[in-house]
Parts: structure tokens; sequence; C-alpha cells
């Protein structure tokens, strides 16, 4: 899998088979176009027919766009509806109700199966239990769960009182939780005791615990604690309460609430160019409306469809096409708790097949890694099972190098199932560019074409538009109704970081590089152009990374954090670093690296975890005092340096820097 195959010019094209075209929702180019045109003819028209149409609304809204604070954009502002009820209510009374919702498969491969309408029953019950620990709506409760029927229980239910949620990732590190808590101002936290990966019971509670210890959580008033296993857990009086405690003696009716559509739903952080995650607030209604329509249009979902994304619930991935999505679309989704390579790599396809899932979304990097599994073992090669279930695949989080799609194509699709590539981001609340099953010729590695209504472009450093087979700047023309709404506490990175002056002001700047074919105009994502690195499709800024490397005051003098190209995890983190003490070398330079890598899993989480570490004396600077990065980037690579190099100080530091360990 060389990454030189990924910028060669692709030249196969896969036009949607006849079984995908055939009663699609948007079936052929023209049906597309036809939607592209009815939006940049008449956007408010466009997008307030979508949100009749999808959208179940308690008071009807009578404004669409209102660009009049932009970029604070507002999408139908006085309307009024509940998230939840959207996912759920509305489906009591129709063939839905007694069918599952949810397909619940443990690591351990025990099944759970919730119905609709078992699973309105104990959203409702928990939104009692909440309330009864005195969340209102309004109050932000901080999410910390495993991949389990009980989170996607705690969103909807946070959803049904209009409690603003903001999950984090299980893997993230006590401090990184500590943040949030005190960013959000969370008033509950939920949270497991344990969670099962893998084989193997990892701690959730205690890493709470250890998050609050660190102290100026002032607003937060209780946790209450999903037992996932038996083993106990330390529980502080007056503050913890299990689940069955909360949930004991309340209603499993709960009246939803309803909310103005602009109604913070949730708040995800993520990282940025900066040190400081930040707090993407997305809305209500937009949101839901694009959760829906997209699950609709880029997954062609039918009633009859079972369908899994394997995103955990702590990214975006997890919110739109796991919490809400699946649901508000009515079809059946599979939630698995555990790891694709347990107990061996071929547990996706088994599980594809028991489950008889037909739209199977993963990410590049788990394909990657079960290609390279099923090569060394023939045992979970996808061809031990059936998996003529499915219909369509699709992929996210990172760029799809052609050798994986073509596998993924052949070997899990069957050369049936066309594969959706989809674009977007944690700021864009749902997809933005990708193919359409039903329509979409495809092209391996591209993420094709903006769905109707994204007007999305390539620009220069100053927003003029750039012609196709030429790289630039990925924006987005026009608002759309999940975008972004703010930086949650901070409306003026929000709009320094998305909407830049330089820019005008009023085009959205998606962060990534992009080129568009020459022939088709179709799209291929290059990479962030900003300090944000994709490593196994999870974000991870260097600034953060750097930071968390020098708050280790007494080894660490200086760092800096740049990405490599690495053919499984797409890139992989890779550090230089100048101590206080003189340079390491040799098992001394391998341990302390191991010491500086378990410090970055503490600050931030395993997954910041840098790959290569490398000491110097001192790190290449220009006169001026900046770090030369680029430079940085081709020792990472193990490139030849061509670079000018005439304004080092030291330029023997060089040779230091291309040590590896
Ligand atoms: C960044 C957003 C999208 C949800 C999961 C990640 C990269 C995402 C693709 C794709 C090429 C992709 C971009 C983007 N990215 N999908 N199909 N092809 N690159 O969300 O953590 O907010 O990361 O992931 O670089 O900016 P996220």
């Amino acid at each position: 899998m060389s990454n030189i195959e990924s910028v060669l010019v692709e030249n196969r094209v896969f036009p949607p088979p006849e079984a995908a075209t055939k009663g699609a929702r948007i079936s052929g180019m023209d049906a597309y176009n036809a939607l592209c045109d009815e939006a940049s003819k008449d956007p408010d028209g466009f997008w307030s027919r979508l949100a009749r149409e999808n959208i179940v609304w308690n008071k009807p809204f009578t404004k669409v766009l209102d660009e009049s604070n932009a970029p604070f954009y507002t999408w139908f502002d006085d309307g009024e509806l509940n998230a939840s009820a959207n996912c759920l209510d509305k489906h009591m009374g129709t063939a839905a109700e007694n069918k599952d919702a949810i397909i619940f498969e443990a690591d351990d491969g025990a099944v759970t199966r919730v119905t609709y309408k078992e699973l309105l029953g104990r959203v409702s019950q928990f939104a009692n239990a909440l309330k009864a620990q005195g969340v209102n709506k309004g109050d932000r409760v901080l999410i910390y769960m495993p991949m389990t029927v009980e989170g996607v229980i705690a969103m909807q239910a946070c959803a049904r009182i209009g409690a603003t949620h903001s999950v984090v990732f299980g893997g993230f590190s006590a401090k990184a939780l500590h943040e949030r808590i005190i960013d959000a101002g969370a008033v509950a936290v939920v949270t497991a005791n344990f969670q099962m990966r893998g084989g193997k019971e990892l701690p959730l509670k205690s890493i709470v615990d250890e998050g609050i210890a660190m102290g100026g959580c002032t607003t937060l008033k209780s946790v209450i604690v999903y037992m996932r296993t038996p083993t106990a857990c330390n529980m502080v009086a007056g503050r913890d309460t299990t689940f069955a405690e909360v949930l004991q003696g309340q209603s499993t009716d709960c009246k939803p609430e309803p909310v103005g559509a602009e109604h913070p739903l949730f708040i995800l952080y993520t990282s940025g160019s900066t040190g400081k995650p930040k707090g993407v607030q997305h809305s209500t209604g937009g949101y839901l409306l694009w959760a829906k329509l997209t699950m609709d249009w880029t997954f062609d979902i039918k009633p009859s469809d079972v369908f899994w994304c394997t995103a955990d619930i702590g990214w975006i991935t997890g919110h739109t096409y796991v919490a809400y999505g699946p649901l508000a679309a009515g079809c059946t989704q599979v939630i698995f708790e555990g790891v694709p390579t347990y107990p061996n790599a071929g547990r996706f396809w088994q599980m594809i097949e028991k489950h008889k899932v037909t739209v199977f979304y993963t990410a590049p990097t788990a394909i990657r890694s079960l290609i390279k599994a099923a090569e060394t073992d023939e045992k979970v090669h996808p061809k031990n099972w059936d998996l003529t279930s499915l219909r369509i695949l699709g992929s996210v989080g990172e760029p799809i190098n052609p050798e994986a799609w073509m596998w993924y194509h052949r070997h899990v699709g069957g050369e049936r199932c066309p594969i959706v590539d989809t674009f977007w981001q944690t700021e864009t609340g749902g997809h933005m560019i990708t193919p359409l099953p039903g329509a979409t010729p495809l092209v391996p590695g591209s993420c094709t074409l903006p769905l109707p209504g994204i007007m999305a472009a390539i620009v220069d450093e100053v927003g003029h538009d750039i012609p196709n087979g030429s790289g630039g700047m990925l924006v987005v023309k026009r608002p759309w109704p999940s975008m972004i709404r703010t930086i949650w506490g901070d409306p003026e990175r929000f709009k320094k970081s998305y909407f830049p002056e330089e820019m005008g002001g009023k085009l959205y700047l998606a962060g990534d590089g992009a080129v568009r074919s020459a022939d088709r105009g179709y799209f291929r994502i290059t990479g962030r152009i900003d300090d944000v690195l994709n490593v196994s499709g999870h974000r991870l800024g260097t600034m953060e990374i750097e930071s968390a490397l020098v708050s280790m005051t007494e080894l660490v003098a200086e760092a800096a954090v740049v990405g490599r190209p690495d053919d499984l995890t797409g890139e992989a983190v890779c550090a230089f670093v100048v101590l206080k003490r003189s340079r390491p070398v040799g098992d001394e330079a391998k341990q302390i690296a191991n010491v500086l890598r378990n410090w970055v899993a503490k600050e931030i989480g395993p997954i910041a975890k840098p790959k290569d570490i490398r000491f110097g004396d001192n790190l290449p600077k220009t006169r001026s005092g900046k770090i030369m990065r680029r430079l940085l980037r081709s020792i990472a690579k193990g490139e030849a340096i061509t670079q000018d190099t005439s304004t080092l100080e030291n330029p023997a530091i060089l040779e230091q820097l291309a040590e590896k360990l």
C-alpha cells in the first residue's frame, strides 16, 4: 500500500449498477442535477420544502435562512421542534413502532434488540431521571460512555428535555474530560463504571473521578453511572448514583420539550490549530434536518435497511449516523461495543453476515488494517462470510486510497455495492461532498460532488475561484442548515477560524486542501492545510500535542509536532523534542521516548501518542525564531532536504533530527 499510488491520476470509473439506480431516491444524474438547480435558483424554497417534508415541527417556522448577523447564521429560527420526538415519537403508530431500532452486539458477542417503542420508553424514563437529578432545559450534560444502547439513550434523553449534551470519547484522558466539564459548564456527567473492549475491562468512572478531582468543576452537581460490568467502582456519596438508582420509580412517559430550531442540541469538542480544543456548537432544527436527509440521500436508506455505522458516539459520525440519523430515518441499526480485531479480524464480516447488514459505513483505517489482517491470515478474509445482504458501502474520516477502495469494492461489496466516500467534518454536521449511490459514477479516491444545496468550491488565499485541475482551499460559499453555529464560549474564534476576513468573511473555510478533476469536476481532498492531523480518522491538533509535551516541565524544553504519511493510519504523529538535559542516544533515548509517549497518553489520550520521537540539541528555526515546520515534515517523511537551510543557525541538527531511535 504505497502512498505513491494515491497521488497518481485515477482513471477507473464505476457507474452506478442498475440495482442501485432502480428505486433510488435520487436516481441518475439528471435527478441529482435537478435538485442542485432547485437549490441554486430558490435556496429558501428548497430548504423550506425539505424542512417541512422531513421534520415534525411543534411550531412551524416562517423564516428560513437569516443572514442579518453573518456569519452567525440562523435557520428556521422561529420554528419549534424536539429532536428526540423526531427520532422516536414520530414512528409510534406506524409500521416502525415494533421494529428493531437497535441491534446491539456486545464485545463478547451477546446480542440485544430494542424496538422503537421500547427505545422511546427507555429514553423517556432516563429523561425523567435527568429531570429528577435537577437537569433543566438549556443545561449541559457531559456524556463519557462506551458504545452501548445506554450511550444513545443518554444523548436522546438530553435532547428530549432540551439539555445540551457534550459527548467525550471514552479514549480521552482525565485532563481532557476536566477541561470539557469546565468549558461547557456541565451540571451532570453520565458515565459507566467500565467499558469492554477486546475482552478487556477498561475504566471510565475512575477517570471521571480523576478529572473532577483536578478542581474547578463548580457547575457539576451529579454523576450518573451505568454499571456496564459487575465490578464495583468508587461512588461519591451525595454526588454519584447508578442508572438503576436514578431510573427507580421513573415513568416511561416523558413529554418531549419543544425547543427553538436554533437551540443547541449538542457541543462536540474537536481539535483546531491552537492548543485548546473547540466546542463545536450545533443547532437542533438544521442539524436534524441534515441528519435525516443525508440518511435518505447518501445511503438511500429504506425502512427495511439494516444500517451499520461503526463510529463511536464520541465522534461526530457517531452523533449524526448512530444517535440521530438512523433513528430519524426509521431504519434498524447495528451498534457494536467492541473492536474490529476481537476475537479476530473477521469480526466485522461475521457481524454483517449475522445481522444481514445492508448499508455498512466505516473508516479507511479500519479497512486498511483488515486488509493487512486478511493478507496474513486467510481465515479472516471477508470471502469466508456471506456478505450478499450488503447493498451500499460507505467510507468516512480521511481520504481512502484507491487500493483500499478497490479491495473494499471487490471483497466486501462483491463488485456490486456503490461506495460512498463521504467528505465532511465535525463542523458541517453531516455529509458535504459524497457520491449518491443511485446516481454518481464513482472514481476511487474521490468524494466526487457536493450534495444538492452545498455550494462547495476551491479558492486561493483571497477567496478567488481556482480552475479545475489546480489545487486550492476548500470552501463552502453559502450557509447550509447543519453548519456549526459558533464555538461554545468563543464567538471570535469561530469567526476567525471559519470565516476569515482575508477571504471576505463570507466563505466557510473547511481547513482542507482539495482539487477538482479537469474532466468531471470531481473533488479530491488532499489533506489539512492547518496544523491539524488526521490519525486513523481521529482529529488531533499538533499544538495540543506540543503543549502536552512541554507541560512535562522538568524534562522537556521545547517540542514541535508534525504529521507524516503512514500506510495504516493515514497520518502518524512525529514529535521533535529538545530536552532540558543533554540529548539522549541509544537505549536511553528509547526509554525517554516511551516516558514522553505515556505522558501524552495521560494528558490527551492514547490516540495522540507520537509514533516517532526524535531528539535534537535544538529545533530548526528561521532568523525570526519560527520553527521551520516544512523542514520538519520532510525530515519526518525521511525525504532529502531540498528547502533553503541557509538561515539555520545550526544546520548540524538536521542530521540529529533525522536519526531514528
Ligand atoms: C476532517 C474532519 C467526517 C467525520 C469524521 C471526521 C477529513 C473526513 C473525509 C473524506 C478525505 C476526509 C478532512 C476533514 N475527512 N472525511 N471522505 N475524504 N478527508 O470528522 O474529526 O471533524 O475531521 O477529516 O480532513 O477536514 P473530523
